[in-house]
């Protein structure tokens, strides 16, 4: 079974125009150094078409360099009284191919659930965007051995009622919560153990075929020398980034090592 590696970045809340600019033309530039790996852009929302436009995007959100964008939110309507949010069909119109959900940003500090995250889920799903939903314990769950019980939950309840076509075009991101921005990354037989995890459950929501076409990335603290220990586990196909995706060289670097 061959799944194509992925590897984004959630520039979270940082940079401005000239930066983001500056960086996706670095990537997309240098993208041939991440050989077949899936590399994705995910800037703040109003930096969409700028990062669009420096990667050259086409309408269909396809570019020359193959580098893709994405979004790190939306709303679940298509239209419509949502003062400050933004639509999917709005973001596929603007070239994104991917949107991050349930970040667990998105779900400790704005209140988003796994009946929301399911919600935008199917809404993405629907108007053509590729879904990265993210899961994850907190290091308190972790410490009481209840991982794997609350990624249980997160992943049934966020893929509730999916259908087996749909849920084979869905990314899957991994991130403990404990790991994302504190330089403590898991360690790869951590990361592995809740990786296979994941794909049992996506065997049991659709099937072993289904759930072996899905790929699942981690996330936390992924940097350029610990990303190739996480790639060579079986069940990592990739990486969210967060802060070393703000450099280029950083990207690129963890980018290779999932080639
Ligand atoms: P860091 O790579 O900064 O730990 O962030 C991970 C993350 O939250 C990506 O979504």
């Amino acid at each position: 079974m061959s799944r194509r590696n992925i590897v984004a970045g959630n520039w979270k809340m940082n940079l401005d125009r000239a930066k983001a600019t500056e960086l996706a033309q670095a990537v997309a530039g240098r993208h041939a150094e991440a050989g077949s790996v899936e590399l994705v852009l995910c800037p703040p929302s109003v930096y969409l078409a700028a990062v669009g436009s420096a990667v050259g995007l086409a309408a269909n959100g396809t570019s020359p360099s193959g580098v893709a964008v994405g979004a790190q939110n939306m709303h679940d309507k298509a239209s419509g009284a949502f003062t400050g949010e933004i639509a999917p069909p709005m973001l596929v119109d603007i070239g994104c191919r991917f949107v991050i959900l349930g970040h667990s940003e998105r779900r400790t500090l704005f209140g988003e659930t796994d009946a929301t995250v399911n919600t935008k889920t199917k809404a993405a799903l629907a108007a053509g965007l590729t879904p990265i939903v993210c899961v994850g314990e907190t290091l308190e769950e972790r410490e009481g051995n209840r991982t794997q019980a609350v990624v249980t939950t997160q992943i049934n309840g966020s893929l509730a009622g999916l259908s087996p076509s749909d849920l084979e075009k869905i990314v899957v991101a991994y991130e403990p919560v404990w790991a994302i921005g504190t330089g403590k990354v898991a360690t790869p037989q951590q990361a592995q153990e809740v990786h296979a995890l994941i794909r049992g459950l996506l065997a049991s929501l659709a099937s072993p075929a289904v759930a072996a076409k899905v790929r699942i990335q981690y996330g936390g603290s992924v940097k350029p020398d610990n990303a190739a220990d996480l790639a060579a586990q079986p069940d990592i196909d990739g990486a969210l980034v967060g802060g070393a995706s703000l450099k280029a060289d950083d990207f690129l670097g963890i980018a290779k090592a999932f080639a």
